[in-house]
């Protein structure tokens, strides 16, 4: 399955590994001129190596600096002349009670990078995308519907992100800008790896068999189906669709299910 975004602009926050990774190969094999950025220039070296593809544009940025998000959307557009859509898809988690953790520094830096990443971002892309009637879309997780033990500032960043997000659609709705939030199921990245433990360190471990989860293929190829179908949202699982459902209905219930989910997960800190 592949999509047609032939000479579109497309611009992913955090492609040098997993879901960005796919994004860019994919929007590449469906014709589109990409950019990405991504903190280590090393990764994204690694990229432009294994791609080799001139329609590839990298940049080092690290979209928790405001100044980076603004010289790196400033140059794509220079660039390439235009932003047809922009994915913020740039992210950390985390894995951690709340009452463990050391200090707030990881809360702080997963709004920063989750949910500041994306204002910034899409505060200098989108008079772009006004021009070419362009989509903004957030990369989110089951975890902005429904707080996850373990992961208070992941949570949080991706809640914050979906509330911006709605609040944009609506004042563009008669400005041809598309907004779309997608929330893949587990998938199978670094995520898990460089999550923060409750020092504020890389937990460089992953407690999920990484091969039996979504791959990021898929996840890739099913927001770009979204984004050409200018869907509202994407919850790419049924069990997220479940737990969605579950907590709009049956919160208390929901509450007891997800903290027995997460308590099983290997390593859980929750009894
Ligand atoms: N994998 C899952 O199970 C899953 C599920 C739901 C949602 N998501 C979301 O999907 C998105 C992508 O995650 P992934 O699973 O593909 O993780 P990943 O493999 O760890 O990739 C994260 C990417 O973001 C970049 N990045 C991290 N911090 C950055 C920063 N401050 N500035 C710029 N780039 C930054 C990383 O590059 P550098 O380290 O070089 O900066 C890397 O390219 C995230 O928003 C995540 O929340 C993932």
């Amino acid at each position: 399955m592949s999509f047609s975004f032939q000479n579109k602009v497309v611009v992913v926050t955090g492609g040098s590994s997993g879901i960005g990774e796919a994004l860019v190969r994919n929007f590449l094999a469906g014709g589109a001129l990409v950019a990405t950025c991504g903190r280590h220039q090393d990764k994204l070296d690694t990229l432009q190596t294994n791609i080799a593809n001139e329609r590839l544009y990298t940049q080092v940025a690290d979209v928790s600096k405001e100044e980076d998000c603004r010289d790196f959307i400033e140059n794509v557009a220079h660039k390439f002349g235009r932003i047809d859509v922009l994915i913020n898809n740039a992210g950390m988690s985390m894995r951690a009670l709340f009452d463990q953790l050391e200090d707030l520094s990881v809360m702080k830096r997963l709004m920063d990078i989750n949910f500041w990443g994306c204002v910034y971002c899409t505060r200098y892309a989108l008079p772009e995308l006004k021009k070419s009637q362009g989509t903004v879309v957030g990369v989110s997780s089951i975890a902005g519907y429904r707080g996850l033990p373990g992961r208070a500032g992941y949570s949080a960043s991706k809640f914050a992100m979906q509330g911006f997000l709605e609040v944009l659609r609506t004042e563009n709705l008669h400005t041809g800008v598309h907004v779309m939030w997608v929330c893949p199921g587990f998938t199978a990245s670094n995520i898990r790896n460089t999550a923060l433990n409750k020092e504020g360190k890389a937990q460089a471990e992953t407690p999920l068999k990484e091969n039996k989860l979504m791959t990021a293929d898929e996840v890739a190829l099913r927001m770009m189906k979204g984004i050409s179908r200018k869907k509202r949202t994407e919850i790419m699982t049924s069990q997220g669709k479940l737990t969605v459902f579950m907590n709009k209905w049956f919160p208390s219930l929901t509450d007891k299910l997800v903290y027995n989910f997460f308590a099983k997960e290997p390593g859980s800190p929750l009894k």
